[in-house]
């Protein structure tokens, strides 16, 4: 495992650095499947970066990567890949984006990493052996007041009526409740994990999108599900991350 977490390591910086250093620059802007879906040259140039290193050094382990798809080889090693996760902030010129890797074996996450050069903030995890900012051990808040409690939440591209996200977004913000919208779920994950929010939802995401994310909030000690309060099983759209203390009075406004 030491092996594959320094390329690991490797591949998340030097994809960061691109990141950093086309930020706020001239690059290539494409549409996907709707007109606000956007992909950027600098995402195809960080995904290259992250493929080739992986390829070089594990050239049997699988891929899923968000803008290049997924090879399937027999290894139980499956490297998760966002070359940039809020790709619109970066497109703006907006410093809240990263890069998010995840490692997968058979069905678990082992490693994850997502580094948002702007900030300079370096989040890794390792199953079992805790979560880390820059090398510092972080852990989620303790908040149990969830009148008190200050929340992040994502929309989709595209809006979908019959899960209606504004719904429980309307609901909290009538009760005055502090809701942020960053723009980037794997951020959205590490800032739960280090307890600047005390929880986040959203209702369609990707493997991509929360992979890495997901184990750096549970080796932070807090809680990761479905809707239903099913622990997340990674393929799920749906996900509610928090610091466990709020999670059951969030999971009740989802379903009320
Ligand atoms: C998006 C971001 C955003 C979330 C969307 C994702 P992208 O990923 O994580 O916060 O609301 O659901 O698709 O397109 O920037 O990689
Ligand atoms: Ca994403
Ligand atoms: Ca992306």
């Amino acid at each position: 495992m030491e092996n594959i977490k320094k390329v690991l390591l490797e591949a998340t910086h030097e994809a960061g650095a691109i990141l950093l250093e086309r930020f706020q620059g001239h690059f290539e802007i494409e549409h996907k499947e709707g007109i606000n879906d956007l992909v950027t040259e600098v995402d195809t140039a960080c995904e290259s970066v992250i493929i080739n290193k992986i390829k070089h050094h594990f050239p049997d382990h699988s891929i899923l990567s968000e803008e290049d798809g997924a090879t399937a080889n027999a290894s139980p090693f499956q490297w998760i890949i966002d070359p940039i996760d809020g790709t619109v902030n970066f497109a703006h010129g907006v410093p809240l984006c990263c890069v998010s890797i995840a490692l997968k074996k058979d069905n678990e996450i082992m490693l994850g990493a997502i580094y948002n050069p702007m900030m300079d903030e370096f989040f890794f995890a390792e199953k079992g052996k805790g979560a880390y900012l820059n090398g510092d051990p972080i852990s989620v808040s303790s908040k149990a007041d969830f009148n008190t409690a200050f929340l992040v939440t994502g929309f989709p591209y595209h809006y979908d009526n019959s899960t209606d996200p504004l719904r429980v977004f309307s609901k909290l913000i009538k009760r005055g409740l502090p809701i942020r919208r960053l723009g980037s779920a794997a951020l959205d994950l590490c800032w739960v994990a280090c307890g600047r929010f005390d929880a986040f939802w959203e209702y369609f995401l990707n493997p991509w999108d929360l992979a890495a994310g997901l184990l750096l909030v549970r080796e932070a000690g807090g809680r990761v599900t479905n809707f239903k309060g099913d622990e997340h099983a990674i393929f799920e759209p749906e996900m509610l991350a928090s610091n466990d203390h709020i999670h059951a009075d969030l999971l009740n406004e989802l379903n009320s």
